[in-house]
């Protein structure tokens, strides 16, 4: 798929990752639309990229089905890419110090990582199918967002390894049901990068998680991870894979 001039939806476009994703693939020649429950952040990020700024919560069904309806109408072509970056990495124990964690904060963290981000996939990939294609022609990428942590889960990532286990297990079964129409469907988990997320870790803890990485040793940066998202969009033969991007650290319990 050729990144210029194609439709881009980014969720979680305002910040971090998807903020990286989204002034990379603009850079290229996409056009952009920055989907973010943070009005403020999709509209700072839009005007940047001479993008499209859609405010919504990727966990609410109507309220997303409208925004694809106003994406559709507001150009001439559907989408044909989706990346998939909102989410949440809150950390408790499942059983902490005043007992166990409740149930709505688990519920929470499923709900936006997972429920969201299949939210995205499946009315993304119902606006590619509409696109005309001559044969053999591809229709759409869609790109999920997983986390090193579906693989190593550290103790407090109980809910957020659940979440990104789950993104890593729709992959294949998507990829299978779209081949057919000529759209990929792939997953990329990171390790550690730099972006608002991880701001209040302590400088301690870090430099630990520095130590962790193979190399190099550092955190990495958002621009990296939009690096292997431009090349999963213009190589076809990425599909049904979930691809660790972590500088080889494998994360202690
Ligand atoms: N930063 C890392 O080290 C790292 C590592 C592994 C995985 N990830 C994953 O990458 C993705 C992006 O993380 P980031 O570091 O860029 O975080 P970030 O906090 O900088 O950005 C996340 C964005 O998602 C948006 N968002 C959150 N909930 C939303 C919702 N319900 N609807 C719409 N938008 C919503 C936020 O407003 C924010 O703009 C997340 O899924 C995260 O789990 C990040």
């Amino acid at each position: 798929m050729k990144i210029k001039d194609c439709i881009a939806l980014v969720s979680g476009g305002g910040s971090g990752l998807g903020e990286a994703v989204c002034r990379y693939l603009a850079e290229l020649g996409a056009k952009i639309i920055v989907l973010d429950k943070d009005e403020n952040a999709a509209v700072r990020v839009s005007t940047a990229v001479h993008g499209m700024a859609v405010q919504c919560d990727i966990t609410q069904d109507q309220a997303l089905e409208e925004a694809f309806v106003k994406i559709q109408q507001a150009h001439v072509r559907p989408i044909s890419v989706a990346i998939n970056c909102a989410g949440i990495a809150p950390a408790q124990r499942m059983v902490g110090r005043n007992g166990p964690v409740a149930l709505s904060w688990f519920e929470e963290v499923i709900k936006i990582n997972l429920i969201g981000s299949f939210n995205v996939m499946r009315l993304s990939a119902a606006q590619m199918m509409k696109a005309q294609v001559v044969a053999e022609e591809e229709r759409g990428v869609i790109i999920n967002t997983a986390s090193i942590a579906a693989f190593d889960g550290q103790i407090g990532q109980i809910a957020y390894s659940a979440s990104k286990g789950g993104v890593v297990g729709m992959t294949l079964p998507a990829a299978r049901e779209l081949a057919k129409f000529g759209i990929r469907v792939m997953a990329i988990a990171p390790g550690l990068f730099d972006t608002p997320m991880l701001q209040n870790m302590p400088q301690e803890v870090r430099a630990a998680l520095h130590e962790q990485t193979l190399f190099p040793k550092r955190f990495g940066q958002p621009e990296e991870f939009a690096s292997l998202v431009a090349q999963i969009i213009t190589n076809p033969m990425f599909n049904g894979e979930v691809i660790r991007l972590d500088g080889g650290i494998r994360m202690h319990a």
